[in-house]
């Protein structure tokens, strides 16, 4: 997607050769136009699926995957991180480490919003070592139901997520690809949509 290349060429700082920042229109200043651009291109490559509902994972994944559920005319649902386990049956859960941030959460999901008879989008901002979206793949196991894709805003291709979800089975199409980082040095290679 050039336009989310051209944001991230232009705002985008390489922190390292491995952490991109982008604070200034996704993690914390959140570009709106941007995101709702996001959710059109997401949905007309997914709008014949047969998708029910869109996932994500809190925070950052919810604004693209709000405009994404809203461009599909399907319901979202944000896959919570709880600190500890929640020993009731009505939630699912899985421990989900984070390479980069060095944290671990209980990604948590109540099980009234979902069945089996649902098909899942799960959308998220970064693709890094593939933790979160495997977890959030690993609750939808647990509800019964399908994944349908897995829509990335910004992959990292040097590191292992799209492997790692692929050899899984999951289709995952990512908006922009970043192939090397370095200080001051940002490339892609060709995106997916
Ligand atoms: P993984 O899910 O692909 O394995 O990623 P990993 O555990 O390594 O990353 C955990 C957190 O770090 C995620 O955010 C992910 O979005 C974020 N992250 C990974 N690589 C980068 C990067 O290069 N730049 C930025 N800005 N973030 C990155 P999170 O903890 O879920 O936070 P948030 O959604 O609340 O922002």
């Amino acid at each position: 997607m050039k336009l989310l290349e051209d944001k991230i060429s232009a705002e985008g700082k390489a922190l390292s050769e491995t952490v991109l920042k982008v604070d200034s229109f996704i993690n914390h200043l959140v570009d709106p136009v941007l995101m709702q651009e996001i959710g059109k291109t997401f949905a007309a490559y997914y709008k014949y699926k047969g998708v029910t509902k869109v996932f994500t994972i809190e925070s950052s994944g919810i604004a693209p995957a709000v405009y994404t559920a809203a461009a599909l005319g399907v319901p979202m649902v944000i896959l919570k991180k709880q600190t500890s386990k929640i020993l009731s049956g009505n939630v699912y859960q899985t421990n989900i480490t984070s390479f980069t941030k060095g944290t671990s959460y209980e990604l948590t999901l109540n099980s009234q919003y979902i069945c089996p008879e649902d098909r899942i989008l799960i959308i998220d901002d970064f693709l890094a070592n593939g933790e979160a979206a495997t977890g959030a793949s690993t609750l939808v196991k647990k509800g019964g139901a399908e994944i349908v894709g897995i829509g990335i805003l910004i992959e990292k291709v040097f590191q292992r997520g799209r492997k790692r979800l692929e050899d899984q089975g999951y289709e995952v199409r990512s908006l922009a690809r970043v192939s090397k980082l370095a200080k001051g040095i940002i490339q892609f290679t060709e995106a997916d949509l």
